[in-house]
């Protein structure tokens, strides 16, 4: 039996209430601005407000997208954080009474760093060739929070994306032909007791770079396109400048030495998100898509190439080809409304959000309402966290 053509049929990315620009963390830490701006390639990014965390930020992507596609062939929410809030219940079963979820679906969360939202789309792929009547919901959904004072502490951010795959998708197809790359190594971790990730910025540099080249080499050994066939590229982006790195880096190892114009033709589309809301984890790349999709000139029966990267480490290189018709279905609107809508923070004010924890013991602690977004955590009780819709 021939494989359906299954892809992505919506994309929604949602953000923070909040936001804190780089000139003033620049100002404050007493750094020349050019490095966030041009060094990392960043402007801004996203923080938390108390009533946020990576349930409401999967709410408010994926509500448009069950607005528009109903939940009737929903058979499967695969939800990818590596910022969980429970370490056995699936966040995405929190998602039940806030966006009526279908109760015949199966719900499950999925993590490896960066990239666990790749792994569900690959998933979403198996289960739907084996029933394409069947509609995947991806989301990936991430709070990307550094200790404070460190160099890591410029490429926090928050974001997350509603992904729906199915067959015969409106927006890109996702190709079978896929290049993968893992390895034990410690660039970036979390160990369970702690809120904050332990890093290595320069090893976790270096590592994204060879992973780069290694899921790319596997994905040409198994019958994957030449570079020269991608109208445009999508990498993770845990600061903007890192697409460049890697591109450059992966051209090179192909003898090319492209120009900073050659870089910027394919990628810059790709960035206008990620730069202004800074590392969301598992979203990033898909912001990155959405960004390209949302700002590029005609894209339609182009190749996209796509270069997922989690620490620890796992990358995938794949193509999206975009759909002729594709811009019927995205939400460049939205999107905009959601990254212009932030609220910027003083800097006393993110140093004081950046130290909020809600109380670890048991008792009911109703949490100070911040947000404008449709979904709010309201309370935890009991250590169950309690979220409100409005
Ligand atoms: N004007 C212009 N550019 C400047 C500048 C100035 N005044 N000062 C410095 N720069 C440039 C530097 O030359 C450098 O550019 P190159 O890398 O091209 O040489 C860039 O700004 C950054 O400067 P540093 O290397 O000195 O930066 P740093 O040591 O302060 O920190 C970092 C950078 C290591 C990325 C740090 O932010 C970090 O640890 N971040 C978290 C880890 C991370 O994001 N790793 C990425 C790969 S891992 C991954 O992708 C998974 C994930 O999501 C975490």
């Amino acid at each position: 039996m021939p494989h359906p053509r299954v892809g992505i049929a919506d994309l929604s990315i949602a953000t923070t209430h909040y936001m804190i620009d780089h000139a003033t963390l620049a100002r404050h830490h007493g750094v020349d601005v050019a490095k966030y701006h041009r060094g990392i390639g960043q402007d801004a990014m996203s923080v938390p407000a108390p009533d946020e965390d990576i349930v409401t930020l999967a709410a408010a992507a994926a509500a448009p997208v069950l607005e528009r596609h109903g939940t009737s062939a929903l058979r499967t929410v695969l939800l990818a954080t590596e910022t969980g809030v429970d370490q056995s219940k699936a966040a995405g079963l929190y998602l039940h009474p806030l966006l009526r979820l279908p109760h015949t679906t199966r719900v499950v969360e999925l993590k490896q760093a960066c990239y666990a939202a790749t792994a569900g789309l690959q998933f979403a792929a198996g289960l739907i060739a084996r029933d394409p009547a069947h509609q995947v919901l991806v989301i990936a959904t991430d709070i990307a929070r550094y200790d404070t004072g460190t160099p890591a502490e410029a490429t926090q951010g928050a974001a997350s994306a509603a992904i729906l795959v199915t067959a015969d998708p409106g927006i890109a197809e996702l190709e079978s032909v896929t290049g993968v790359h893992s390895s034990h190594v410690m660039d970036f971790w979390r160990p369970n007791h702690r809120t904050t990730p332990v890093v290595d910025g320069k090893l976790s540099i270096t590592t994204y770079l060879d992973a780069t080249a290694h899921a790319y080499a596997d994905y040409r050994r198994h019958g994957g396109r030449d570079l020269d066939d991608f109208a445009a590229f999508c990498y993770h982006q845990p600061f903007t400048a890192m697409a460049y790195k890697a591109h450059r880096h992966l051209l090179g190892t192909h003898g090319q030495a492209p120009s900073h114009d050659d870089l910027d033709t394919a990628l810059a589309a790709s960035t206008h998100y990620n730069r202004a809301v800074g590392n969301s984890y598992t979203a990033s790349l898909y912001l990155a898509l959405a960004s390209l999709l949302d700002h590029r000139d005609e894209l339609g029966g182009r190749h996209v190439g796509m270069l997922s990267y989690g620490s620890g480490c796992v990358a995938e290189f794949f193509c999206a080809t975009v759909v002729p018709g594709y811009r019927d279905h995205l939400r460049a609107t939205a999107h905009d409304h959601a990254v212009t809508a932030r609220k910027p923070l003083a800097y006393d004010d993110y140093r004081s959000l950046h130290e909020f924890r809600i109380p670890a013991d048991a008792g009911r602690h109703n949490v100070p309402e911040h947000t404008a977004g449709a979904f709010r955590l309201a309370a935890v009780e009991g250590h169950e966290r309690i979220y409100e819709t409005r």
